[in-house]
Formats: structure tokens, C-alpha cells, sequence
């Protein structure tokens, strides 16, 4: 459901296919986007990853080819990019196997949101992306989830004996109606967050038909998602944010915020990353979907996750600090503030004058180790103990938490694309 005139009012930004943080989780921030970038949208549906990508490629000369077998679907995101005059996309009316058939160029970023689990073999699939994907290149993909999806999954098993012989109209019109009469201790209930997620539906058949009338889909949980990853010879580079699933998502999957007895969570930690983002998805039972990065298994990681990034790349607020940020710092010196993004991500920590110093070094310009030197010389100084490790100690403890919610991303000073989240602003707040 897109209409192609609201184009001239908004512009939809899927978290996913924001470009700096692809070359972020993707690149190791280490990618230059120019007029060389290639971007493929396999099955592009409506076309709200076409429009986001394309628009962020448009001034530099990027190209992004749009894949979709639906001429219906096409009509729609044709019309999207037309009424916002981008001539940087080809179009291509097939299925991901057809065109990976016809060895077409390379590509730096393949988007596939909400498409490999409708394919009857989705492995298939994924192997065809990889046969585009340029050696250096990255996937941004979304799976739907095995434990969020769980009402889906059980009404599918449901109506599955109810649906042969029926026309999709007669299926839409039972459908309409068990939903209509649905008892209080359904879980779609609970999945869609209550009775207006019901109504709404009601009010939209073609959400009903994709959520529980798809002839085919599957779901995964985080260790399938690893296993899918790896039966094309790709690493799950890190889980990122989807619509209607928190711009940043991986905060989802990160043990601390779901855990705080430190007992427990010492346990946690000692498990392989895998085990501590299963545990999140069972633990939480509120991931509907994956979305996630694939890069080839021998490539770089993400430009640091908890650890610092490499000395020679340079950290950058993401997400923008608000214009009184830097004063309201300084005026709470040595209280306690709570930093927030306007979605619900916060951070406790107590703010003053070096902190405040520190943080406007992350410019985008100064690398780590630059940014270290000065922590030591100009800031530490005074600490009559070995500043070069408390230096970068400090260092990684400010990254770690300020890119706990993709608030700050690294990149190399020459890649220049540290195009900031056009949704977000950090403030500063004080404890009610
Ligand atoms: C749920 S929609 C997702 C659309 C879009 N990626 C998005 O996130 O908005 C799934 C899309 O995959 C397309 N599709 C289905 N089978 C496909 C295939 N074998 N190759 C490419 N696209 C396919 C469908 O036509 C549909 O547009």
C-alpha cells in the first residue's frame, strides 16, 4: 500500500539500507561510495528500499538496479522513483534465479528484505545473491522469526486444512471472519500489541493476505538465520533495525539489555555470541523478524562492535548530537544525565567538561589513535599512571557506548560518506 504522490512529502528511510551504516557493519567503514557503487534490490516490491537507496546515490552517481518478477508491484515503485525524478535505476522485471542467470555486473550492496523466506528453496536463493555480490560486498537481508512469529506460524497450521478448493477471495472472506470473533487469549493479540492491531487489519485485506494467507514463507530463528548465513559460505556481520522493528534493532539482541542480575549475566557472556542472541530472541519472544548483514566469511567485520575500531578509522556521531547537547553537558556537570535518541534508546552516565571535550573529537575527521593521544595528553594528563592504556581504555568504554544504539559509527577519513540518521537527535535529560 503505497501511493507514489506521497513521495512529494515524505521520504520512507528503511534503517537497514542507510548507507553509512552499511559501510559501517558492511565495509568496515572502509568503503568509498562513489559513481562506481552498485546497488541491487532483489525483489523490490513497492519500493521502499529502491527510493532510500537510489536518493542517497543520486548526487555521488551510485546506480541501483531494481528486481522484482511483479509487473504490479513494478508499477508502483516506477511511479515512486519517477515523482521524485531519480534516473539512477534500472529496472529489471524477473526472479532473483532468472537474473542471476543472465551474469550480470557485480554488485557492492544487495538489498532482500522479506523475500528469500517466501522461495520454496530459500537457500537457493541466497546462493543466487551471492553470485552478484561483488568479493568485497555485503547483503542486507530480513528473515521473518521463528519465535516472534509464533501466532502466524500456529494460525497458518490452523486454516491450512480450511484453505484447499477456495478461491483467494473465499479465503480472505473466512479469514476476515474468524479475525472478526478472534478470542482474547489469541496470540496475535499479543504479537500485533492488542485489539487495534486486529482492527487495522481488518481494515486492509491486503495485510491479511501477507501476513497469514502466503501460499509459501518459513521463519528462522538466530541460530537458523547463522546456519542460512553459512550454507552460502556468509558470516552474519551484525543484526541492524528494520521498520517497525527500532531503528537500530541490534540493541534487541544485546544480553544486557534484557538481563541485569550480574550473576546471570556473567554466565551469558561466557557463550558464543550466537548463544547470547539466541538467548535474547527466546528471552524477549518479540522478534517478528531478522534483519541482518551478511558479508563472505574471509572478509573484514564490522568496524568494531564493543571493542574499538581500527587506530587509523574515525568515529562520527550517526546519530546527531541536538544543539544543546555540548551545553547541557556542561551545565550537569557531575550529576547524573540520561542520554536518549526520541525512541526509547537511553544511556546513564554522568557528564561534565572532559567528557564533553572528549566526545568533540568524534568529528569524523580524527582517528581513534589521534583521538587516544589527545585523551592522554590533554584530558588524562593529570593521572600519574600508564596513560596510553587508560587512554585507550576511556576511548573504548565512550565508543562502546555510544555505538550501543548506533549513535556513532566509524568510518576512514577518504570513504566521506558519514551521512547522518535523518530520524534521530541525542539529547541530554535529567533523571525524573
Ligand atoms: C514481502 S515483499 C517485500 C518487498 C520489499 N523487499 C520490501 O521490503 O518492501 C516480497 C517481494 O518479493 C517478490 N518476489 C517473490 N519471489 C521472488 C523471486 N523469486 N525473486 C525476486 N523477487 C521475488 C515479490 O513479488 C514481492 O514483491
Amino acid at each position: 500500500m503505497r501511493d507514489p504522490q506521497e513521495e512529494k512529502e515524505r521520504l520512507l528511510m528503511p534503517p537497514m539500507d542507510t548507507l553509512s551504516r552499511v559501510n559501517h557493519y558492511g565495509f568496515g567503514g572502509r568503503k568509498k561510495i562513489d559513481a562506481r557503487f552498485r546497488a541491487l534490490v532483489a525483489g523490490g516490491g513497492t519500493g521502499d528500499s529502491l527510493v532510500w537507496l537510489a536518493e542517497q546515490l543520486r548526487d555521488c552517481g551510485g546506480q541501483v538496479t531494481y528486481l522484482e518478477p511483479s509487473s504490479a508491484s513494478s508499477k508502483v515503485a516506477r511511479a515512486r522513483a519517477e515523482a521524485r525524478g531519480l534516473t539512477n535505476i534500472t529496472y529489471v522485471n524477473a526472479t532473483i534465479g532468472e537474473f542471476a542467470a543472465t551474469v550480470p555486473e557485480k554488485f557492492d550492496y544487495i538489498n532482500c528484505a522479506g523475500v528469500l523466506h517466501h522461495l520454496e528453496v530459500p537457500e537457493q536463493g541466497l546462493h543466487d545473491l551471492v553470485s552478484v555480490l561483488a568479493n568485497d560486498g555485503c547483503i542486507g537481508t530480513m528473515l521473518y522469526g521463528e519465535h516472534g512469529r509464533l501466532a502466524v506460524t500456529e494460525w497458518r497450521k490452523m486454516v491450512a486444512p480450511l484453505l484447499p478448493g477456495k478461491t483467494l477471495d473465499e479465503q480472505l472472506a473466512m479469514t476476515r471472519s474468524l479475525l472478526s470473533m478472534l478470542p482474547e487469549g489469541n496470540m496475535l493479540l499479543k504479537m500485533g500489541g492488542g485489539p487495534g492491531f486486529i482492527k487495522g487489519l481488518l481494515e486492509n485485506d491486503p495485510e491479511i493476505v501477507d501476513l497469514l494467507l502466503h501460499p509459501v514463507e518459513c521463519a528462522y530463528d538466530v541460530h537458523g538465520v547463522y546456519d542460512f548465513a553459512a550454507s552460502a559460505g556468509l558470516d552474519v556481520a551484525a543484526f541492524t533495525g528494520f521498520f517497525g522493528f527500532g531503528g537500530t534493532g541490534k540493541a534487541h539482541y544485546s544480553i544486557e539489555n534484557h538481563v541485569a542480575d550480574p550473576k546471570i549475566l556473567r554466565d551469558l557472556t561466557a557463550l558464543p555470541l550466537r548463544d547470547q542472541q539466541a538467548f535474547c530472541e527466546r528471552y524477549s519472544c518479540a522478534m517478528p523478524l531478522h534483519a541482518f548483514y551478511l558479508t563472505r566469511s574471509d572478509a573484514k567485520r564490522a568496524a568494531g562492535t564493543t571493542t574499538m575500531p581500527d587506530r587509523d578509522l574515525c568515529p562520527w556521531f550517526f546519530v546527531a548530537p541536538s544543539d544543546g547537547f555540548f551545553d547541557d553537558m556542561l551545565t550537569n556537570a557531575g550529576k547524573p544525565i540520561i542520554l536518549a535518541d526520541g525512541t526509547g534508546n537511553a544511556v546513564d552516565l554522568t557528564g561534565g567538561p572532559d567528557l564533553a571535550r572528549l566526545l568533540a573529537l568524534f568529528d569524523g575527521k580524527t582517528s581513534f589513535g589521534d583521538i587516544s593521544a589527545r585523551l592522554r595528553d590533554e584530558i588524562l594528563h593529570k593521572q600519574p599512571i600508564d596513560m596510553n592504556q587508560i587512554a585507550d581504555n576511556t576511548l573504548a568504554a565512550v565508543w562502546a557506548l555510544f555505538h550501543k544504539f548506533d549513535w556513532m559509527l566509524a568510518s576512514s577519513s577518504e570513504s566521506g560518506w558519514q551521512q547522518q540518521d535523518g530520524q534521530r537527535r541525542l539529547s541530554v535529560n535529567l533523571p525524573k
